[in-house]
């Protein structure tokens, strides 16, 4: 099939090239003129595992082509999927600009075009123009609308909404736990599912649903995990308030298989370029409609204050006085194994810092450049994860790269001025830190070696295992 993604971000690129891989011809369309200029030399502008091999692979193979000019992307196109951004507006909602100048692209070209004329939905030879952004109910219609203004002739409207994950975005996409389909007519749905077809040939399942629901399921299922985060981050709160240990909370409880284990980590809170956004835009869907979504708006409060909470721990060892302190950070992405930097807690944290006058020394396997687009040279950045150590009076990790996991603990204490660490993930284990003589700080777990004033109990350091 000829398919044209429009937008090569995290989605349009990673699913453009994995529609290639499987023998289809894509054009990916950016009006980011960098980005295409980039993408045509074989390298990838974001960082995702795996992402540089395919994109060349299929670069070679002649069945994927980069382009900012849209007339010639989307009159070649059979399907074009719209994966462009949807940020937050100033008041939380989805902001559709992109979606809607996309579909005024795309009525246009329709129209300029020498596709089918008439004015049914039903000729075989009208383009698909399918959703793939996250959007809320009611986008598809207002998409349709936007296009037939532009055009008489006909073309058929439907939802896919993606669920990759960054940083396992490509076997995230080629064996999906699920494929869903919203569309109108049966014949927008079989080749949709078709073109779909390899992707699930181990079984899983492609739904066909309606379009509202499909728009529906997206953000359910976002809303879902982020309410688990911040679930278990309430428990690890008041875990540390009553002395227990979210760890062995978490075990305990997880072994239920009502509960499960997965996304029930607690930390410095959800962030990236979906769950935030997406919880705001489902709680703003409520309130066009008159609907206080009660749980999801203490879904995003609870992210907020575990923010606040991690921040005012490092305060409270401070005693307040952060000017000229030398903080290292490991970790900037919002999670590991992406470059992504969009609403990581590093952020919100770096940020308050330099505020304080603290000077920011940060480490981070991929995310240095990304990092840069937003907080620029305020921060200094190193490729040196004990580099930034040396002489800092504490480090901070807000990302679990596997890098930090299992670091040489005896080169972090001779680089620091004193043997501080604020572990926003919880990676090392609070008595054998205890008994290397740090003082060590963690979610939801017993603080080791305390000094100043914190809300957690300081513990024993004798270690138990
Ligand atoms: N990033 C993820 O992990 C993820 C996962 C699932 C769903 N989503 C959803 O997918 C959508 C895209 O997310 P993303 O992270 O890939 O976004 P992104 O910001 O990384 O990329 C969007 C791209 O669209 C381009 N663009 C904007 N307007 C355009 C236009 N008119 N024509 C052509 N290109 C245009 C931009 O230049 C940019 O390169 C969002 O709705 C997001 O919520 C994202």
């Amino acid at each position: 099939m000829r398919i044209t993604m429009v937008g090569t971000g995290y989605v349009g690129l990673v699913t453009g090239t994995c529609f290639a891989n499987t023998g289809n011809h894509v054009t990916c369309l950016d009006i980011d003129e960098r980005k295409i200029g980039r993408l045509r030399e074989g390298k990838s502008p974001i960082y995702e595992p795996g992402l540089d091999d395919l994109l060349r692979r299929n670069i070679k193979a002649g069945r994927l082509e980069f382009t900012t000019d849209k007339a010639q992307a989307y009159q070649s196109a059979e399907i074009i999927f719209i994966c462009v951004g949807t940020p937050s507006d100033a008041r939380g909602r989805a902001d559709l600009k992109y979606v809607l100048a996309a579909a005024e692209d795309i009525g246009r070209a329709i129209e300029a075009g020498p596709g089918p004329t008439g004015g049914g939905t039903d000729d075989r030879r009208a383009k698909i123009i399918v959703i793939k952004s996250t959007v809320p109910v009611g986008t598809n219609a207002k998409v349709r609308d936007t296009i037939g203004r532009f055009t008489r002739k006909p073309f058929r409207m439907a939802s896919n909404p993606e669920f990759l994950k960054e940083g396992a975005a490509i076997n995230d996409f080629n064996r999906p736990d699920r494929v869903v389909i919203g569309c109108e007519d049966k014949g927008t749905g079989d080749r949709l599912r078709d073109l779909y077809e390899p992707f699930v040939r181990q079984g899983n399942p492609i739904f066909i649903m309606d379009i509202p629901s499909a728009e529906m399921v997206k953000y359910a299922s976002n809303a879902m995990l982020a309410t688990k985060i911040s679930f278990i981050n309430e428990i690890a709160l008041l875990c540390e308030r009553y002395g227990a240990n979210v760890d062995e909370v978490r075990r305990g409880m997880c072994s239920d298989v009502r509960i499960g284990n997965k996304f029930l980590y607690p930390g410095l809170g959800y962030g990236g370029s979906c769950f935030p956004k997406d919880v705001l835009a489902c709680i703003s869907m409520g309130e066009e409609t008159d609907l206080t979504t009660l749980l999801l708006a203490a879904v995003h409060e609870v992210n907020q204050r575990q923010r606040d909470m991690f921040w005012s721990r490092i305060e409270e060892y401070f005693a307040g006085d952060l000017a000229g302190r030398r903080v290292a950070i490991w970790g900037i992405a919002f999670k590991p194994g992406t470059d992504d930097v969009r609403e990581a807690p590093s952020i919100t944290l770096m940020r308050r810092l330099i505020d304080r006058g603290a000077k920011v020394v940060a480490h981070d396997p991929v995310a240095h450049e990304t990092c840069r687009e937003i907080l620029g040279d305020t921060v200094e950045y190193s490729d040196d994860m004990y580099g930034i150590v040396k002489d800092a009076d504490c480090l901070v990790v807000c990302t679990d790269w596997d890098e930090f996991k299992q670091p040489d603990f005896d080169l972090i204490k001779a680089g620091l001025k004193q043997p501080v660490i604020f572990d926003g993930r919880n990676l090392y284990r609070p008595e054998f830190l205890a008994e290397l003589g740090f003082t060590y700080y963690s979610v939801g777990r017993p603080t080791v070696n305390a000094r100043v004033n914190t809300p957690a109990t300081p513990v024993s350091t004798t270690p138990t295992a």
